[in-house]
């Protein structure tokens, strides 16, 4: 199915009303939490919020693909997650599996890329066969960035690129003066992604939960008090519009940024007239 042919006309016209709002962030992180709570109010299992959740993940993927968002990162199971009750622990992994199963070729025909990251040899060999060939199959699509995080934990993945770069070092690769930001950066999981621009997590809750620790040091917080499986497009759209309405500073003050803007929109204006002058 194509997402944007199947659009309706009235939810085109609220992401056109975004779209002249502002720059959209490039880097849409979630964590889409309360699944259980949601269930546990409804007097069903846990895993039954879950699955409803999933509908939640096709609605934003879709939603943010028809915006033309281009990284969106969605926090699916974290390290820790591995203590909560077997039962569902393999509930989840069953889930992801159909998930992966049913919807790669709807993702992969509108052009979304999909990646895993996180400690993926802990998954089912299954999980990881399907997530390996699901990467393959769409890594030179040009839509939505897609990444699920799995197994993840930020902090597991600043010791992790703490412990490569040591081993670079000792194998004579880089040495300790080399290291800065950028350097650091490029032995994490997530160096084929921009920083976060926004985090969205759901549920009330308002913690990062050993999510994108590095990535989120600039980006914006937005809470939604919804439960992950009530969580819809309109919830995303209510984020982006209140991001939008944000002034991002990353340490310096208002008046800077402004002058900044007036700067690259007077730029913008020079080289207007100066390319009107040579086509003369
Ligand atoms: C947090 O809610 C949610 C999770 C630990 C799992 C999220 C997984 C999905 C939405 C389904 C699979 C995902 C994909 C991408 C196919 P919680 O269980 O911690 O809720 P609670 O705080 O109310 O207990």
């Amino acid at each position: 199915m194509n997402w944007n042919d199947s659009q309706q006309a009235s939810d085109k016209e609220i992401q056109l009303e975004l779209m002249e709002m502002g720059k959209f962030p490039r880097h849409i992180a979630i964590i889409m939490d309360g699944n259980g709570r949601w269930a546990v109010e409804k007097n069903m299992p846990r895993i039954a919020g879950h699955k409803e959740g999933i509908e939640s993940v096709r609605d934003i993927v879709k939603a943010c693909s028809q915006l033309g968002v281009q990284y969106l990162t969605l926090y699916a199971f974290s390290i820790e997650n591995w203590k909560r009750p077997m039962s569902e622990v393999s509930g989840l992994m069953k889930l992801l599996e159909h998930y992966l199963r049913q919807e790669i070729d709807e993702l992969n025909a509108n052009g979304v890329r999909l990646r895993a990251i996180g400690k993926i040899n802990s998954l089912p060999k299954v999980v990881q066969k399907l997530l390996k060939d699901s990467e393959v199959r769409t890594k030179d699509n040009q839509g939505l960035n897609l990444t699920l995080a799995l197994s993840y934990s930020g902090r597991w993945d600043l010791v992790r690129a703490v412990q490569m770069i040591g081993l670079d070092i000792r194998r004579g690769k880089i040495s300790p003066e080399d290291i800065n930001e950028d350097l650091f950066a490029s032995y994490l999981q997530t160096h084929d992604l921009p920083d976060a621009d926004l985090m969205v997590r759901t549920s009330g809750e308002m913690r990062l939960s050993n999510f994108l620790l590095w990535e989120m040091a600039y980006g914006e917080i937005y809470i939604s008090n919804k439960y992950w499986p009530e969580f819809r497009r309109d919830d995303i759209y209510a984020a982006l519009s209140n991001y939008l309405q944000r002034e991002r500073r990353y340490g310096k003050t208002s008046l800077q940024i402004a002058n900044e803007k007036q700067n690259v929109s007077e730029e913008s204006y020079l080289q207007r007239v100066f390319n009107a002058f040579k086509k003369s």
